[in-house]
């Protein structure tokens, strides 16, 4: 039996480096190994919980879309599909809610943050808490647990919900038999949280995002703002502990790698350093930028693309479904 992997990005912004090198480059990774089944899908209903304004929403999704695609997702082998088209997620979502206990979410990080912003504020603790922030782990729990995924690669700040999915899988188990498969997250480890232009984790949540399409001359002039310490172009740097050093890994090849790291040693500029990072990730983004451009010209292939994978996921999950809800005592 081949391994389910499964991951979504959910339409809350442009897609930027810490999206692709933290969850979309190791999952494109794992759907080119024959060992795996993968979903890869756009988690429109988890950014409903920000996103209020419909033009924005549909198009942040077809941007999150568009990106999957243009950086190559083949979508014969892999199910790609937007959240929305099925149905039986949010199905899944309300049975699951029922084995959540309400104090693990309680402790879940997003919530948490928002109630401790709150208090920092003096606002009353649930200000601007909707119940979608609330549940949000519950809906990817149902997303994970439908397709029996085992394996979810995201960047760091997505374990807890990885293991909260677990959780309630575990307590649906113990009453109803074997049922759900236990994911376990997928991490790189070792840019695992890749940091933002303010050295903060790089978010769109916090405006320090380098974009990933973003056009040549704005590419050069947002690397350009990466933060750096003081230290002098002739004075030798860490390669390991630089920011602009572990983006330059990931768009050049491993000669130019080692190359780059002996500059590091021997002492380079800051400044020369980003025209060296920029030229390497230009060059790789250059197919990849017009293929995505090309396809937001032409949003109604990418419906089509949505839809078939959407088909293909309920061919899959629905018989799963029906099982599930069997063991609950809801079909004969
Ligand atoms: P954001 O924080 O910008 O809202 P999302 O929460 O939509 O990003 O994240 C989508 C995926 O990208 C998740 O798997 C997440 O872990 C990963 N990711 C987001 N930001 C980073 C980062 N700075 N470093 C590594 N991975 C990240
Ligand atoms: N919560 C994830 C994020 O913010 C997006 C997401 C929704 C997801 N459902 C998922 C990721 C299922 C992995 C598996 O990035």
């Amino acid at each position: 039996m081949k391994k389910q992997v499964l991951t979504g990005i959910k339409p809350t912004g442009r897609i930027h480096l810490g999206n692709y090198i933290g969850a979309i480059k190791p999952a494109l990774g794992l759907a080119e190994n024959q060992s795996y089944n993968t979903a890869y899908f756009v988690a429109d209903y988890h950014g409903l919980t920000k996103i209020h304004d419909p033009i924005e929403m549909k198009e942040l999704s077809y941007g999150v879309a568009a990106a999957w695609l243009a950086l190559g997702l083949n979508t014969d082998s892999a199910i790609f599909y937007r959240q929305s088209d099925v149905p039986e997620i949010f199905e899944l979502s309300w049975i699951l809610s029922c084995f959540a206990p309400k104090g693990l979410l309680n402790r879940s990080h997003a919530y948490k943050s928002m109630v401790e912003d709150n208090q920092n504020g003096g606002r009353e603790v649930d200000s601007g808490v909707n119940m979608g922030v609330f549940t949000y782990p519950i809906l990817m729990a149902a997303d994970i647990l439908l397709f029996q995924t085992e394996l979810v690669p995201v960047g760091k700040d997505q374990i807890q919900h990885v293991e909260i999915a677990r959780d309630i899988a575990e307590s649906f188990n113990k009453q109803y038999g074997e049922t759900f498969v236990l994911p376990e997250y997928v991490i790189q480890e070792e840019t695992s949280v890749l940091p933002g232009l303010d050295g903060r984790k790089m978010s769109k949540s916090y405006n320090n995002t380098i974009p990933l399409f973003e056009e040549p001359n704005k590419l050069r002039k947002l690397i350009n703002k990466i933060k750096t310490d003081s230290s002098l172009p002739e004075e030798p740097k860490d390669p390991d502990s630089s920011d602009i050093f572990s983006l330059y890994k990931e768009f050049a090849s491993s000669e130019q790698t080692e190359i780059m790291r002996k500059k590091f040693h021997s002492g380079i500029g800051w400044g020369e350093a980003k025209a060296e990072l920029f030229s390497v990730m230009n060059s790789f983004m250059k197919e990849p930028r017009d293929r995505y451009n090309e396809l937001l010209s032409d949003t109604e292939a990418i419906d089509q693309i949505l839809q078939n994978g959407a088909e293909k996921a309920r061919k899959q999950i629905i018989p799963f479904m029906r099982e599930i809800k069997q063991k609950i005592g809801l079909y004969h």
